[in-house]
């Protein structure tokens, strides 16, 4: 069993919700997994108490969250001596009308501002949550959306994440473990 640790950076909670997916697929492999929001006091985040590290991020206005590129490099070398892993959550990566050069844009961006070459990478496509956007957001979303050709009927929500992928990624995680003594 792998101890592993799984940070989140989640605006409207769809980081979350992957997390909790990613999670979930690694404790039934028998590893146990710590999720802790990546915006936690520093000083409790100790990489070197773990056998394995993710990291997950959602973008809004086009960036990763400020305070995770701070972030990255102060867990320095306790990241990346042991399994580490990026994820990127975007309605660039999905949805009804993807823009994957963004997406891998993004992910390229967070790499080359953090200093840090995660082992394994991902694009997720996250979720367009009207009910929980505010009037200013809302409006927003309603211009980013109709440029981008996506919905714009803020009377429900819309998620785009393919849960199969999230899964798959897990595993692909667990195969960088090392194997039980
Ligand atoms: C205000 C706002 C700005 C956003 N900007 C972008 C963007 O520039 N590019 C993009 O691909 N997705 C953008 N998104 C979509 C989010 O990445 C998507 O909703 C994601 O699921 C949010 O994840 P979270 O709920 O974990 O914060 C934006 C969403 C909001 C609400």
């Amino acid at each position: 069993m792998s101890r592993i640790l799984l940070l989140y950076a989640s605006v409207e909670g769809q980081t979350q919700l992957i997390a909790d997916r990613m999670a979930h697929t690694l404790r039934e492999k028998g590893h146990s997994v710590e999720m802790l929001p990546a915006d936690a006091d520093p000083a409790q985040l100790d990489p070197a108490a773990y056998d394995g590290v993710i990291v997950g991020a959602s973008i809004h206005y086009g960036h990763h969250p400020a305070y995770l590129l701070k972030l990255i490099p102060r867990l320095g070398k306790a990241l990346t001596e042991r399994p580490n892993a990026f994820f990127s959550v975007s309605l660039s990566a999905g949805g009804p009308r993807p823009k994957l050069y963004a997406a891998q844009r993004y992910l390229d961006k967070f790499q080359r501002k953090s200093g840090w070459r995660p082992q394994l990478t991902a694009s997720f496509a996250g979720a367009l949550k009207y009910s929980l956007y505010g009037p200013i957001k809302r409006r927003v979303m309603i211009v980013f959306m109709t440029l981008g050709g996506g919905e714009t009927d803020t009377s429900r929500d819309y998620e785009y994440t393919d849960w199969d992928a999230v899964v798959r990624f897990a595993g692909e995680f667990a195969q960088l473990l090392k194997p039980a003594q």
